[in-house]
C-alpha cells in the first residue's frame, strides 16, 4: 500500500488525477469504479481539466458506481447518478450508456444486484476503483459488521451515516435510510483502488483503518488484503498515522527512483 500524503486537498486532488490519467493511457478502455460525496470532487475537477486540455479521453472508458441511495430517481438532486451528471459525466466525451449508477429504483432488489455484478464480470472487471471513507470506516454504503465478503446488495444505513449524509438534504429526515452498494468483496475484486480522505474529521478513522487491525467493524480496513493500493491524504487526515515518516520516506525514495504513480 502506498500513502501519499500531501499539505492541502487540491493537491491530493491533482495527484489522484495523474494516477488516474496514468492508467487511461495505459488502458484506452479502462473499466473505471467511481465514488460520490466530498472527497472525491476535487479529482473529477482535474479530470474534466486533463479532458478538456485533450490530454485523455473517456470515449471508450466505462464506469461503475459503488453505490445509490434507495428510493431515490435518476433525476433526484441528491441522487448519485445525478451527482455523477453534474459532476463529471456533463463534462468529459464519455458515452452515458457506458456509465452504470445502481438503480435506486430496482423493483427486484436481489435481481438487480446479481445482474450488476455480472454486469462488472462481464467487461472483465473494474480497472481502477475511487473510493472514500466513511466517518464510521464505510466503503461504498458498506457498513461496520459488513461481511468482507459482501458482493451488491441492500443496505440499511446506519445513523452516522444519515446524519453525515443530511448537510446534503433539508433536513435529516429527508435522507434515505437505505442504499444499494457494491460489497467489500466487489471491491476487493477489483485490479487497483485509489482512496481519498481530507480533513480532520477523518484522521482517527484513517488511522484505524491502515494502521489498526483488518475488521468488518471498519470494512475499509479490507483494503489492507488488496495488492494494489494508493491512499491520498492530506496533513489533517494523515495527523494520526504512526508511520508518517516512513510513509514520506517511501515517496522521497521512489521519486529519487523515478518511479512515479
Ligand atoms: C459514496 C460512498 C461513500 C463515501 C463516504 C465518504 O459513493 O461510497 O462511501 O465515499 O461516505 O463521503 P465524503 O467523501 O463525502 O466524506
Amino acid at each position: 500500500m502506498r500513502v501519499i500524503i500531501k499539505d492541502n486537498y487540491e493537491e491530493i486532488s491533482k495527484s489522484a488525477a495523474e494516477l488516474v490519467k496514468n492508467r487511461i493511457l495505459n488502458k484506452s478502455n479502462l473499466i473505471l469504479g467511481l465514488a460520490t460525496g466530498s472527497s472525491p470532487l476535487g479529482l473529477y475537477k482535474e479530470l474534466v481539466k486533463i479532458c478538456e486540455n485533450k490530454e485523455i479521453t473517456f470515449k471508450k472508458i466505462r464506469t461503475f458506481n459503488l453505490d445509490e441511495y434507495y428510493g431515490l430517481s435518476p433525476d433526484h438532486l441528491q441522487s448519485y447518478r445525478y451527482f455523477m451528471n453534474v459532476n463529471l459525466f456533463n463534462h468529459i466525451d464519455i458515452d452515458k450508456k457506458n456509465t452504470y449508477v445502481p438503480d435506486g429504483l430496482a423493483k427486484d432488489i436481489d435481481k438487480f444486484c446479481n445482474d450488476y455484478e455480472k454486469k462488472i464480470k462481464n467487461t472483465g472487471g473494474i480497472d481502477l476503483q475511487v473510493i472514500g471513507i466513511g466517518g464510521d470506516g464505510h466503503i461504498g454504503f458498506n457498513e461496520p459488521g459488513t461481511s468482507l465478503a459482501s458482493r451488491t446488495h441492500l443496505v440499511i444505513l446506519d445513523e452516522q451515516t444519515i446524519g453525515d449524509n443530511a448537510r446534503f438534504f433539508n433536513s435529516v429526515d429527508e435522507v434515505p435510510k437505505a442504499a444499494i452498494t457494491m460489497g467489500v468483496g466487489t471491491v476487493l475484486e477489483t485490479k487497483e483502488i485509489i482512496l481519498l480522505a481530507n480533513g480532520i474529521k477523518k484522521a482517527k478513522i484513517i488511522a484505524q483503518t491502515l494502521e489498526g487491525p483488518v475488521t468488518s467493524m471498519i470494512t475499509a480496513s479490507s483494503i489492507q488484503l488488496h495488492p494494489k493500493v494508493t491512499v491520498f491524504l492530506d496533513k489533517e487526515a494523515a495527523s494520526e498515522l504512526k508511520r508518517i515518516s516512513y510513509y514520506n520516506f517511501v515517496e522521497k525514495q521512489l521519486a529519487k527512483m523515478a518511479i512515479s504513480l
